[in-house]
Order: structure tokens, then sequence, then C-alpha cells
């Protein structure tokens, strides 16, 4: 089986925090890694690396075949727009594009545009009704669920997603959840952190973080 991320003594040293301090581990195509751990642990720093939002101090990643540590500013604004789709907590749409507008930006950055597919995309995540409004128009899951659909636009080789229903109420959080299920059924490879159990036992393992170091892989599913 293909590994679409592989990490080796990944080192982030933000002045005197070890925000990571050594960490390793792989990650399979189509497998979904749920990463948890106590605020502060390095979680979200793994993600920003793995996505090349952030570089490590030392360390390697390699990354749907690309060692991000390697790449310069330019390089990592491609590895981004080809390789990674992203889902944050604070969903991070640009408030004067429609929905519709703020899914073609991530094709833009891709390649070339097309109203069409992302008007799908938006119909897959249940916004079929809602292409014309503004982020300030849509409730917070309404957001986010266009970030899904962001997300998904450019057929990314990996998922990662920074506590993405952090911010949603019961229904919303379901709605994003179910999306997720079904990216997982369909094969998508998904790092995802959270700090919900009942979340973390969806994924197929569990890796816990404590003061930038890995304390426990967790097997959970069967498959
Ligand atoms: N840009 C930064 N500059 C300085 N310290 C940082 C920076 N980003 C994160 N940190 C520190 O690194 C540690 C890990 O942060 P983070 O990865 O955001 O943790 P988590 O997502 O698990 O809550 C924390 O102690 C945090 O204060
Ligand atoms: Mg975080």
């Amino acid at each position: 089986m293909a590994r679409v991320v592989e990490i080796e003594g990944l080192r982030k040293i933000f002045g005197s925090v070890r925000a990571l301090d050594g960490i390793s581990f792989s990650v399979e195509e189509g497998e979904w890694i749920a990463i948890m751990g106590p605020s502060g642990s390095g979680k979200t720093t793994l993600i920003n690396i793995l996505g090349g939002l952030d570089s490590p101090t030392s360390g390697n990643a390699v990354v749907a075949g690309t060692d991000v540590a390697r790449l310069d500013e330019s390089g990592l604004t491609r590895f981004r727009a080809e390789k990674i789709g992203f889902i944050f907590q604070q969903f991070h749409l640009v408030p004067y594009l429609t929905a519709v507008e703020n899914v073609m930006l991530a094709q833009y950055f891709h390649s070339t545009t097309d109203e069409n597919e992302a008007r799908e995309a938006l119909k897959r995540v249940g916004l079929g009704d809602r292409l014309a409004h503004l982020p300030a128009q849509l409730s917070g899951g309404e957001q986010q669920r266009v970030a899904v659909a962001r997300a998904l636009i450019n057929h990314p080789k990996l998922i990662l997603a920074d506590e993405p229903t952090g911010n949603l109420d019961e229904v919303n959080e379901e709605l994003v959840l179910r999306l997720l299920r079904e990216l997982h059924s369909e094969g998508h490879t998904i790092l995802m952190v959270t700090h919900a159990p009942a979340i973390g036992r969806m994924a197929d393992r569990r890796i816990e973080l404590e003061h930038g170091r890995l304390v426990q892989i967790t097997e959970l599913s069967t498959k």
C-alpha cells in the first residue's frame, strides 16, 4: 500500500518551546487518523508542517511523495494547492467572495476554474441553494461545509482537518462528520485533530501527543 505520510524525527522549536520534539509515524493511503492530546501538545504545528504551512526545525516529512522540508515558498504554495485539502476550525473563507467563488478560488490556485464543478461540490455538501451567499450570510455549519467543498475540489492526496467541528453546533457537527465518513469510505486519506473522544473513535488509528512527543498510537478499526 502507498504511504501518503512518512515522518521521521520531526522537530519544531519556537524559541524555548519544543512544539514537536522528535515525532515519527507513517500513514497509509486511505487511512483516517485522529490526532489527540492536550492543548499546546503540538497538534496544530504537526498539521501545519504536513500541509506545508510551516517548516520543521529538523527531521523529515514526506507527504504524497514530496519532502516538504525541502520546498521553498513557491514550491510550498504549489504543494498546498495540488496535494492538500485543508479544513480549519475557523473556516477561513474569503469574506467578500460568494460560496461558489470561495470554492473556485481553490481551483484557481490549482490550475483552472470550472464553475460547474464548484457548484457540484457545493451541492454535494448540501449547499446547492446557497451558491451566491457570502460567508456572513451563512451559518457556521454552512461555512464549514463550503470549506469542505473547497478542500475537495482539487482531489487532494491528503485531507488535513484541525478541529473541524470545534465551532459547530450538534446538527452541523453531525453533517460535517457524515461528510468525513463518506470521504473515508471513498478512499480519501484524512488526518483530523479532535478533542472529542467520540469523534476520535471514528478513525482507523488514534495518535496521541503530549508536550510535542508521540505518547501512544491506538488501532481502532477492524476494516
Ligand atoms: N508561532 C509560534 N510561535 C511560538 N510558539 C508557538 C507558535 N506556534 C505554536 N507555538 C507553541 O508551540 C506549542 C504547540 O502549539 P500547537 O501546535 O498550536 O498546540 P495544539 O494545537 O496541540 O494546541 C504551544 O506551546 C504553543 O504555544
Ligand atoms: Mg491546535
